[in-house]
């Protein structure tokens, strides 16, 4: 089983971005303990990040036949691209939708995801285990659509 792990606009910055809201931890660090918990759970995992919206476009579509399911933290995208639901709905990829932070407790503007209604499921507001929980899920979401 493999799962891509995509990280939106900003997310480069963890550690030293509103440590407040998102944590001490640099995305390197994130993606170490996901590495670490993959492989227990035998689990491929590809990790990337991008500032640009038509890169992660890019890397959605290219996931079709390569990837089980897509965990994806959008970041700033997430309020505002059309272009990247397109794309999740494009692929049929089961794609579960991540945030650090609970973006339904903070400004109004984050309290709205356009790629919701199009993933299968979304953790919102674990800091870094969102993304340890959202690897769970992958194997969950994968063994159930068999
Ligand atoms: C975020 C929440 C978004 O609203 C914000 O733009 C981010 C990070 C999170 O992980 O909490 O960059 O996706």
């Amino acid at each position: 089983m493999k799962v891509l792990f995509l990280n939106g606009p900003n997310l480069n910055l963890l550690g030293q971005r509103e440590p407040e809201v998102y944590g001490r931890e640099t995305l390197a660090d994130i993606e170490a303990s996901v590495r670490k918990r993959a492989s227990d759970l035998k689990v491929k995992v590809d990790f990337r990040q991008s500032n640009l919206e038509g890169e992660l476009v890019d890397w959605i579509q290219h996931a079709r036949g390569q990837f089980d399911v897509i965990v994806l933290n959008a970041a700033a995208y997430t309020h505002t691209s059309v272009a990247i639901r397109d794309a999740i709905a494009a692929v049929s990829i089961p794609t579960i939708e991540i945030h650090l932070s609970n973006i339904y407790a903070r400004e109004k503007f984050r309290q709205r995801s356009l790629i919701a209604p199009v993933c299968c499921g979304q953790i919102s507001g674990f800091g870094q285990k969102s993304y340890l929980l959202a690897l769970e899920a992958s194997v969950y979401v994968n063994v159930s659509k068999k």
